[in-house]
């Protein structure tokens, strides 16, 4: 049911092909060297509920970081793009989102793009409770694939915050953001949040937390796995493991099996053999410099319009449109 008739949600995935989407990408994997998981699929309910837990760990500073910054830079990204939609790609709860939408006077249309169904139901809830006439256009839909956006009035702001790009490897990124210039029409925008390059204890920390909050999160992606495809993962013959990877300039997540096990995926009808201290590849989290972040978007014919830190410059937002040029080769 639909919260108000404010609120539409469109699910451009169907529940079997995710089912069958996850299958694939599970047996590609878990049979590949080493092994590993993609990961979107840490955000079923449970992964959504972990998550936002991560985001008031002390040691988790990226989302407070970029808080800051939205809500000291609003009103100027409001001002610089006039947008009269939203869209937000990954939007999770839509909890930072508010400082944009308080801020934007001709905003008509917010829509919030997001695998996680629960996440959608949950933010466009609290949002019109607060904001009874915006209009809400939640979309099922996994950004890396084409999305079909609603027709909404523009100019149009995308935005994508939460350092949620450093999740996707470096060609998928540049997949990504050739895609994201295709959604743009002249004067509309896109608002990317990037997590910078730090101190390594800064970082480990924040994905490492003392309380087990991101190794439980990480975790459930076996539980997700045990649950759609039948397997028998044992989440306690698991541990997380967050490690710098300093050429590479990224977080690398893996889950270690503490002892030689085999996991059956009834589902794929496949057994998976861990050796002791095999370790399995759920997410990489990469940092940016500044000049990275205007490479790759002007590698995808977006140029950098707008640049701004915290006060720390632990975290940065950036505010592009697509190039006068075209993309560079
Ligand atoms: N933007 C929020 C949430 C970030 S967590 C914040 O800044 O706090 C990443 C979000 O992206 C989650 O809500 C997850 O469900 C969603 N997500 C991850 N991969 C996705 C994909 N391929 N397509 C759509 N949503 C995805
Ligand atoms: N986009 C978040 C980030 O890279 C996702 C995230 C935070 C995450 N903590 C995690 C993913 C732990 C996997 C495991 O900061």
């Amino acid at each position: 049911m639909s919260p108000s008739p404010a609120f539409q949600l469109t699910r451009t995935l169907a529940e079997d092909v995710t089912g069958a989407a996850l299958r694939s990408d599970v047996l590609r994997g878990l049979t590949g060297t080493p092994k590993s998981l993609p990961p979107k699929w840490f955000y079923d309910a449970r992964g959504s509920e972990l998550f936002d837990e991560i985001t008031t760990l002390p040691e988790y500073y990226p989302t407070r970081a970029e808080r800051e910054i939205l809500v000291a830079r609003a009103a100027e990204i409001a001002a610089a793009t006039g947008a009269r939609t939203l869209v937000e790609l990954g939007s999770g709860s839509s909890d930072k989102t508010r400082h944009l939408l308080d801020a934007f006077p001709r905003l008509m249309a917010y829509v919030p793009v997001d695998v996680s169904e629960s996440a959608l139901r949950g933010a466009a809830t609290s949002l019109l409770a607060e904001r009874p006439s915006l209009g809400i256009h939640a979309l099922i839909a996994d950004f890396t694939r084409p999305l079909a956006l609603p027709a909404t009035p523009g100019p149009r702001l995308v935005a994508f915050l939460g350092g949620t790009i450093g999740n996707l490897l470096p060609a998928e990124r540049a997949e990504f953001l050739a895609a994201v210039r295709g959604m743009l029409s002249p004067g509309d925008f896109f608002l990317l949040g990037t997590d910078l390059v730090k101190d390594e204890a800064t970082l480990v920390a924040a994905y490492d937390d003392a309380a087990g909050v991101t190794a439980a999160f990480d975790k459930n992606v076996l539980a997700v796995v045990n649950r759609e495809l039948g397997a028998d993962f044992d989440l306690g013959a698991f541990d997380h493991v967050a490690l710098w990877d300093a050429e590479r300039e990224w977080i690398e997540m893996r889950l270690r099996a503490a002892s030689a096990q085999t996991v059956k995926i009834r589902a794929l009808d496949l057994a998976v053999d861990f050796a002791a201290g095999e370790e399995l590849r759920t997410e990489v989290s990469a940092k940016f410099r500044k000049e990275g972040v205007r490479d790759e978007l002007g590698s995808a014919g977006l140029e950098l319009t707008g640049w701004w830190t915290d006060q720390a410059g632990r975290f940065a937002l950036s505010l592009s449109t697509a190039a006068q040029r075209p993309a560079r080769t």
